[in-house]
């Protein structure tokens, strides 16, 4: 594949297509990147490339004599012709994969605060965005379309099966990853990963997936399979795996993202329940000691419905007032709503040793 990128900031490129896997594609010739320096094409003694808007207003506006001339010193040929903007397409999987069946490229790159229309208007270009924010030149977007599409070009990224999985490639986020250790600060890898169980492993990396789609992306997923009620063991491991991390950060922000506007606390039944996401975060901030003066450990023991049981063992590392030893055994019975949040949430104490 061949691509054409045009910036007023060639150095910008130089890193990213010298190191990884843009630098492997480039070196080996599967790839063929051109970055030009539109202010080449400009004709006066100044080189200027952009100049003040019509109609008034702040900001200098990228002039299209230049850019055009950039274009059109590429020779002739199918090319598509992409001008990075703010107010472009939104760059999505699709976008992606359509792209990378082009055999030729050409990124535009804008600055300032924009280009000239008829750029978009006469090259033709498509205007293309990376996201709904604004950066201040279109050569980190020109980037990012670079990787996204050359990614997919064969020959690219080494084993095909590894693109298969990735998030976006089903509409899906991808599941979640492990590596050595199995334990690491508290946090333990699933043990269905390490069984060696092909079908379950499948099984439960498919319900990570849709559980934190829902949850990171939940206009991702499905009207039908958004409004069923749901839990399954991946989506309760992966609360909990929030849950101790919350307690260890002490962070409100990640407190109320663990609950429900309406969600109910009961930390212990014998204590008055704490109603509502605010109380909630409010309570748990007001009672815990310093962060990092709890241990947690936890294994999901089971689900039902959309409840998940899971036995806790918590362990304080200074003195708790009115306990004889710093070390609870709990049970938390835990209702998630369609968003994986919990809705519900029961601490039983039991021995520590049961
Ligand atoms: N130039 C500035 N912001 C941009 C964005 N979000 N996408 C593409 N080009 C841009």
């Amino acid at each position: 594949m061949r691509v054409d990128v045009l910036t007023l900031f060639p150095g910008i490129f130089e890193g990213p297509l010298r190191e990884s896997l843009l630098g492997r594609g480039i070196s080996s010739g599967v790839l063929d990147v051109r970055v030009h320096d539109i202010r080449d094409h400009a004709t006066d003694r100044h080189r200027t490339t952009d100049d003040t808007s019509f109609g008034g207003g702040p900001g200098m506006v990228m002039k299209p004599e230049p850019v055009f001339a950039a274009v059109e010193s590429l020779g002739p040929g199918d090319r598509r012709v992409i001008l990075l903007s703010p107010a472009g397409r939104r760059l999505d999987q699709a976008l992606v994969r359509e792209l990378a069946t082009e055999p030729w490229l050409v990124l535009v790159c804008g600055r300032y605060e924009g280009v000239d229309e008829r750029v978009a208007e006469g090259l033709p270009a498509e205007e293309v965005s990376i996201g709904d924010y604004v950066l201040s030149g279109g050569e980190i977007p020109a980037l990012v379309v670079l990787e996204a599409v050359t990614r997919l070009v064969p020959g690219v990224v080494g084993r095909e099966e590894s693109l298969e999985r990735e998030s976006f490639e089903s509409s899906m986020l991808d599941h979640p990853h492990y590596t050595r250790p199995r334990e690491f600060r508290g946090m333990a890898v699933p043990d269905v990963l390490v069984s060696g169980h092909h079908g379950e492993v499948e099984r439960w990396r498919r319900e990570a997936a849709q559980a934190k789609t829902r949850r990171n992306r939940p206009d991702l997923v499905p009207v039908s399979e958004g409004s069923e009620t749901m839990a399954d063991r991946p989506a309760i491991d992966d609360w909990v795996g929030r849950y101790v991390r919350a307690w260890e950060s002490n962070d409100p922000g990640a407190i109320g993202d663990l609950f429900t506007e309406d969600a109910t606390y009961f930390t212990a039944p014998h204590r008055e329940p704490w109603r509502g996401r605010d109380e909630i975060v409010a309570g748990w901030i007001g009672r815990k000691d310093d962060p990092g003066t709890w241990l947690f450990r936890f294994e999901v023991v089971g689900v039902d419905g959309d409840v998940g049981f899971v036995r806790g063992w918590t362990e304080y590392t200074v003195p708790v007032p009115d306990a004889d030893s710093g070390r609870f055994g709990n049970l938390w019975q835990i209702r998630l709503s369609e968003d994986g949040r919990c809705s519900e949430f029961i601490e039983w104490w039991m021995a520590e040793d049961t």
